[in-house]
């Protein structure tokens, strides 16, 4: 365990970058390793969660290397070319590695063992293995559908027709990577829709993939599979998830002007701005421009007395994993914010609802938590009174709470104690180099 102290500090000032987004990199290093030839990667993440990726697809067979600069080099063993790993694949703490890995493996004729850290082995894989198993792979999994999990692929598999039942963007990428090695078209209905990293991506790469609007308005995603691959050239953008926490550090502390460069601006990643702009919050896009097929800004933050609102949960999809930090911003709010429609929360890296719920509450905010979501009472701006002596918020092995409870730290009288900042590791390694660039803390 790596506790630390998150104080008050000088306002959040100057310009900084953030790495690479999360979701864009792993499936960089996945599709470059189904593609033939070589994949150039710039500005990956090079946080734990990747890095499981790149050490998974290796251990399938594709070449993986990282120049003196940066630049990332994947030499793919091509679609139908993935080789049986010889020992289980451990991926740590990341959900998305192992969902699009299993969809992966699925129509690959080898069999793979799949085991991760305590956080991940209590999160639900039913949803995966449900679709992957009526393509034809067997599964023989942890009681409640966990990790540690074995699945046996099949070639070839069987093409379905699947409407997700849950708004996720891993189940749909699962089902969509198992499609690209399986004869026919697979097709995936997604009635709300999530994050298009990989529908942007795969169509990016060559392969024959169309998305139609459903009479209901669902989003019809097809895609040929015996697809071939090309390598790409691929330049990253930064992840607006990471930026999130900078971007509500600068509008809680008095005095901030950040300019927080190249955040990726996904529409169905990006509400969280939108929200804060609602509630009041000074965000500035600057020189909007286009990176790697993906819409980037620089964001420039000011402190801003933010009110409390009612979030729309229509735009969940679009901010899911951005609601801890949120949290904390509706605490120093004034007046009431509501949240609701948060069910997915709860299986994340840690039940974040309830997660922050107890967290916020042993910082001193007046926090509600309700079945699907939290209602916050914020201070008007006041610091929150911070971590008694002696107490420690807890983070359960979430990066996500841990980051949240830190930029809580800056704007709280006497410091939040966060109980483990390792698990930033995953996400956002230089998290707290930055944090002390910008702000000394
Ligand atoms: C991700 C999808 C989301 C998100 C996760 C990354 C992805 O998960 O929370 O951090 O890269 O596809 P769900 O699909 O479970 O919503």
């Amino acid at each position: 365990m790596h506790p630390r102290r998150f104080s008050a500090s000088g306002p959040l000032r100057g310009r900084i970058r953030v790495p690479g987004d999360k979701s864009i990199s792993h499936r960089s290093i996945m599709l470059g390793a189904l593609a033939v030839g070589e994949t150039r990667v710039t500005g990956l993440l090079e946080g734990e969660d990747v890095l499981s990726t790149a050490a998974a697809m290796r251990a399938m067979g594709a070449t993986i290397t990282r120049d003196e600069d940066g630049m990332w080099h994947v030499h793919g063993v091509g679609v139908g070319g993935l080789l049986q790993p010889q020992q289980a694949l451990d991926m740590g703490n990341s959900g998305t590695s192992t969902r699009l890995l299993m969809g992966l493996v699925a129509s690959h004729p080898i069999t793979a063992t799949f085991i991760g850290d305590a956080s991940l082995s209590k999160r639900p894989m039913g949803r995966v293995i449900d679709p992957l198993s009526t393509m034809g792979a067997e599964f023989t999994a942890s009681p409640g559908g966990r990790l540690p999990l074995t699945l046996r692929g099949i070639s070839p598999a069987v093409p379905i027709e699947y409407r997700l039942p849950v708004a996720s963007a891993q189940v749909k990428s699962a089902i969509l990577l198992a499609g690209l090695n399986t004869p026919g078209i697979t097709t995936v209905i997604e009635p709300i829709p999530t994050r298009d990293h990989s529908e942007r991506m795969l169509r990016g790469f060559g392969a024959e993939l169309t998305v139609e609007i459903a009479a209901d308005g669902a989003r019809v995603i097809r895609v040929r599979g015996e697809a071939e691959l090309k390598p790409q050239t691929i330049t990253v953008p930064g992840d607006p998830s990471s930026a999130a926490f900078f971007v509500i550090a600068a509008l809680l502390v008095e005095g901030s002007d950040l300019v927080v460069e190249n955040v990726g601006l996904n529409p169905t990643r990006a509400a969280l701005f939108d929200v804060l702009r609602l509630m009041g919050g000074s965000i500035e896009e600057l020189d909007r421009r286009d990176v790697g097929g993906e819409p980037v800004a620089d964001l420039r933050v000011r402190h801003s007395a933010l009110t409390g609102i009612a979030v729309d949960p229509a735009v969940v999809p679009s901010m899911v994993d951005e609601f801890p930090v949120l949290f904390v911003a509706a605490a120093l709010a004034k007046g009431r914010t509501v949240t609701t429609g948060l069910e997915e929360l709860r299986v994340k890296e840690s039940d974040r609802i309830s997660a922050m719920h107890a967290a916020l509450s042993l910082a001193g905010a007046t926090v509600t938590e309700t079945e699907d979501g939290l209602i916050i009472d914020g201070t008007g701006g006041d610091p929150l009174p911070g971590t008694p002596e002696g107490q420690a918020v807890v983070t359960h092995l979430d990066h996500r709470i841990a980051m949240a409870l830190a930029v809580a730290g800056l704007a709280s009288r006497q410091g939040i104690e966060v109980d483990d900042t390792r698990p930033i590791a995953t996400s956002f390694p230089v998290f707290e180099s930055l944090l002390a660039q910008v702000s000394g803390a």
